[in-house]
């Protein structure tokens, strides 16, 4: 997966451009993220960077980015300006620790990579681990593999699954006007949370999606996301 420049290139640029993502996942990300400002945040699954560098916008001292994906971390560093304290590492989030925990642990799309409930508590413990007691987690999990949010038509990617997928099942998400597609898996929210929970975080709370208008999205559409979410925000502390 992330292995083609096209691909990666095609997913930042619509990150910064796609209505989906600038007023419905980054202002829900904003609405819910805690102040940022002069804490350490560890990004996991950072892909091309966006919301690192948003951290380091909103005043974090330090970022650290991770990512599996080669492709994904070149991006981000070459999307980075020079000046901006983010660390990113080539490394599986499944077992990173490091010496100095952070004060936020933020993850965007990675719980939904677990192939199996092993990996999914393993990439919990990976959150708990590098997390301060009482530090602040906000993860953005995938819903795409609950019928119909996979079908939504306004986000240009798409599900193709004939029956919803059952739990820790695989299924695939394709971009529009891309050959490349990605797998995911169907956990429910209960696993997600159980999987938090046994990891050591509290006061898990998840949220709905939150939008503010954009002239490139008709309310429809808004509509038709916030009634089939095709992602849920979770926060939790340590
Ligand atoms: C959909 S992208 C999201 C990237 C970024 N968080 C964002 O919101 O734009 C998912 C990312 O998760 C990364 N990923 C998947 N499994 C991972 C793992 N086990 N460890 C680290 N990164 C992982 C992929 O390489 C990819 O960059």
């Amino acid at each position: 997966m992330y292995k083609t420049e096209e691909f990666v290139s095609a997913y930042a640029d619509e990150k910064e451009t796609h209505p989906f993502r600038t007023h419905m996942e980054r202002h829900t990300i904003l609405e819910l993220m805690t102040d940022v400002k002069n804490k350490s945040v560890l990004d996991i699954a950072c892909g091309s960077g966006c919301y690192s560098r948003l951290f380091c916008d909103l005043g974090a001292k330090k970022v650290i980015g991770i990512d599996c994906s080669r492709l994904m971390i070149e991006n981000a560093i070459a999307n980075t300006p020079i000046n901006m304290p983010i660390k990113y590492l080539l490394c599986d989030g499944k077992n990173y620790r490091h010496t100095h925990k952070s004060d936020i642990v933020f993850h965007s799309y990675f719980l939904n990579y677990a192939a199996s409930s092993d990996s999914l508590n393993d990439m919990c413990r990976t959150i708990s681990s590098n997390l301060n007691k009482d530090g602040f987690m906000l993860g953005i999990v995938s819903m795409l593999g609950i019928e119909p949010a996979g079908a939504v038509d306004c986000c240009d990617f798409y599900t193709s699954f004939e029956k919803q997928p059952d739990e820790g099942k695989e299924y695939e998400i394709h971009f529009r006007g891309q050959k490349e597609s990605i797998k995911n898996y169907n956990w429910s929210q209960n696993n997600y949370e159980n999987a938090l929970r046994n990891a050591g975080l509290r006061n898990i709370a998840w949220h709905p999606p939150k939008y503010c208008d954009s002239p490139k999205m008709s309310q429809e559409n808004w509509q038709q996301l916030m009634d089939h979410p095709v992602f849920l925000a979770v926060t939790a502390n340590k």
